[in-house]
């Protein structure tokens, strides 16, 4: 399936103006979020809901909340030296949908790397490490093929939870940042 060119696709905040009806999830339990409580809950500082047009349609929505991450759920290699509390600090992908007539198009990654962006944009004002997701059990593949892994604890669990350390992502870019400082 030929895939969206992504300079075609934008994501903003989800306000009271927009008109939802038309985006068709294949998961009935995502369009009703979207279209009966992500205002709700937006206004009840809850979650954040932003939505993803391709021209004048939405074609996909993704909602934010704050998490924490036990301690003992991730791997070693993913565990930070002599950190004193149980948690870390997380962003949880609360919902993620893409619509079914565009579904294997692109879409999907667009908006995660969207909110691993807007994660990363948020860990420069708040202590921030991993995003974390209660996987659909279909989906777990999407999240493993853009590095998230899966908590061994809740694998078999109806919403298998997943993490992604954003700390490698982050270094390599400061590394980057630090090599332009001495380039010409
Ligand atoms: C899961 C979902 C968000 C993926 O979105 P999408 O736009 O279809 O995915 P993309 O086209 O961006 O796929 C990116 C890559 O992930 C792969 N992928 C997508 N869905 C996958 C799945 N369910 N399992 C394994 N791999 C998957 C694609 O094959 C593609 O791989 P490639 O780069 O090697 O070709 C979408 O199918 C959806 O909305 N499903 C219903 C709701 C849901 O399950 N949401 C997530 C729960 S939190």
């Amino acid at each position: 399936m030929e895939q969206l060119p992504y300079n075609e696709l934008r994501i903003e905040p989800l306000t009271k103006r927009h008109e939802l009806i038309s985006f068709d999830s294949s998961n009935p339990e995502l369009n009703d979020f979207l279209k009966n409580d992500a205002l709700g809950y937006q206004d009840n500082m809850t979650s954040r809901t932003y939505l993803c047009f391709w021209d004048k349609g939405i074609v996909g929505y993704l909602t934010l909340v704050a998490d924490t991450l036990e301690v003992e759920a991730v791997d070693e290699s993913d565990k930070i030296d002599g950190y004193l509390y149980r948690k870390y600090p997380a962003i949880k992908i609360a919902k993620l949908a893409v619509d079914r007539r565009l579904e294997k198009r692109g879409v999907g990654r667009y908006i995660l790397l969207a909110a691993v962006g807007k994660a990363i944009s948020v860990s420069n004002d708040i202590g921030c490490r991993y995003i974390t997701v209660d996987s659909k059990p279909e989906s777990t593949g999407f999240y493993e093929k853009h590095n998230f892994k899966m908590v061994e604890k809740y694998r078999r669990g109806e919403f298998p939870k997943m993490y992604l350390n954003m700390y490698p992502i982050v270094a390599t870019m400061r590394a980057k940042e630090s090599l332009e400082e001495f380039e010409g």
